[in-house]
């Protein structure tokens, strides 16, 4: 069963490969976004390892002079995506958007490099890459935590990659919508209305484009000028193991500098995460900066630190908050808690499982011994590929697939369970 599986993987994405880069999905997402690539190339990387490293260089060749690393780079025209560069208008060679995305690519390159076969290609690339990831994370910490907190706000939802998490609800109600230009979106033309977010939040999403773009895409001015300023753990949780990963490879590649840079900016972020624990959740919780209070949203981000090096009696704890969500839903891991009045399981982050989620919430558990756990997360996310494909997202409780389909970083995900069971 399982090599089957993992050739219908491969397929996909062999199908969604653009040559040096994949595109999420065809039709619904037909450019190459920044966290799907990176964890993309960890499916590639276990059959052509050359193109998964080129997966990650293609999206560096891209990236800002001042660090950051964009969300999209448009590497075709493509009117079947809203909104395009024409909206952005970033001023970029090769059009990207002017925002980030989940900073995983510091833990895609230490994978890679660590389970590589061919060392010497491992070892190039890495070197290649290490001062630009680095960059990146230094980028960060400047643009994104001013105050230097030790955590980062992310100004867009669509940074999170979490697009409409219930998260965001109340911070995106502040967002105005007067002078937002009218618009046709195009996602729901290849996908269910119902499984996508609002127009009412479209609007917003936008308006928070146009208020950048008015002020020339400047990094070192939009985190203040954001109205939308909201720190979310599981994207902090991320960067925070990246910046681990990527100390890590600099020991390894003699980068003194860098590794200890990038060690000092994760123990930070460990200590500074702590802030957000709530007992009461049994999870960590956004906190909105711009008003300065808590987001009490039981939802998948605050489940995420799982990923970074928290305190064992902290996994611990998300451990049993995950069992529990695994008796209100039939497949973990799901993106909001079912028994509030908000879940809603076919729309995008507002309940469905991810894999990719569950990925790195499966490896940062099981890191922490937390066996049980992890088991049902991978037996899970493999039942939801049996009986319903390769599917962006997933309903929880009913395992119907949801949004696009022949998903390139779901079918990498398959090959990284599939491979870890072996
Ligand atoms: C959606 C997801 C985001 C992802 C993108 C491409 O916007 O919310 O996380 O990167 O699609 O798959």
């Amino acid at each position: 069963m399982s090599e089957e599986v993992i050739n219908a993987a491969r397929a996909i994405l062999i199908d969604n490969d653009r040559g040096g880069y994949t595109v999420p999905t065809k039709g619904l997402y037909p450019f190459q976004w920044n966290w799907d690539s990176c964890l993309s190339a960890l499916g590639f990387g276990h059959f052509d390892e050359a193109r998964a490293w080129a997966e990650i260089q293609t999206l560096f060749d891209h990236q800002w002079e001042d660090g950051m690393v964009p969300h999209i780079v448009f590497h075709e025209e493509d009117d079947g995506y809203f909104p395009g560069p024409s909206v952005w208008q970033t001023g970029r060679p090769v059009p990207t958007t002017g925002i980030t995305q989940p900073a995983v690519a510091g833990f895609a390159v230490r994978r890679l490099y660590e389970r590589a076969q061919d060392k010497a290609l491992a070892e190039e690339h890495a070197r290649s890459l290490l001062p630009k990831v680095a960059a990146w994370h230094d980028w960060f910490y400047r643009c994104r935590d001013p105050e230097g907190s030790g955590l980062v706000a992310i100004i867009h939802p669509w940074e999170s990659g979490r697009d409409n998490s219930v998260d965001w609800d109340a911070a995106l109600e502040r967002v105005p919508t007067v002078g937002v230009m009218s618009f046709e979106r195009r996602d729901i033309l290849h996908a269910n209305p119902a499984h996508r977010p609002t127009n009412a939040q479209y609007d917003r999403y936008v308006w928070l484009v146009q208020h950048f773009r008015s002020l020339g895409w400047d990094n070192s001015r939009l985190h203040d000028a954001s109205p939308f300023r909201v720190v979310d753990p599981g994207f902090n949780a991320i960067l925070i193991r990246a910046c681990d990963d990527l100390g890590w490879l600099a020991d390894k590649l003699g980068d003194k500098d860098i590794a200890e840079r990038s060690h000092a900016q994760a123990a930070r972020g460990i200590t500074a995460l702590e802030t957000l624990w709530n007992d009461e959740f049994g999870q960590y919780l956004c906190y909105d900066r711009a008003v300065g209070v808590p987001v009490e949203s039981p939802s998948i981000g605050g489940l995420l630190p799982a990923f970074a090096a928290i305190p064992d009696h902290r996994a611990a704890a998300l451990a049993r908050t995950i069992d529990k969500l695994g008796q209100k839903a039939k497949y973990l891991i799901p993106s909001h808690d079912p028994e509030t009045a908000v879940y809603d399981g076919a729309r995008y982050w507002r309940g469905p499982a991810w894999l990719i989620v569950n990925y790195m919430i499966a490896d940062g558990l099981a890191r922490a011994g937390e066996e049980a756990t992890v088991e049902r997360i991978v037996n899970d996310s493999l039942l939801l590929i049996e009986e319903s494909g390769f599917a962006e997202y997933y309903d929880p409780i009913t395992g119907e697939p949801c949004g696009g389909g022949r998903f390139t970083w779901t079918a990498a995900m398959v090959i990284e369970f599939l491979t870890r069971e072996r």
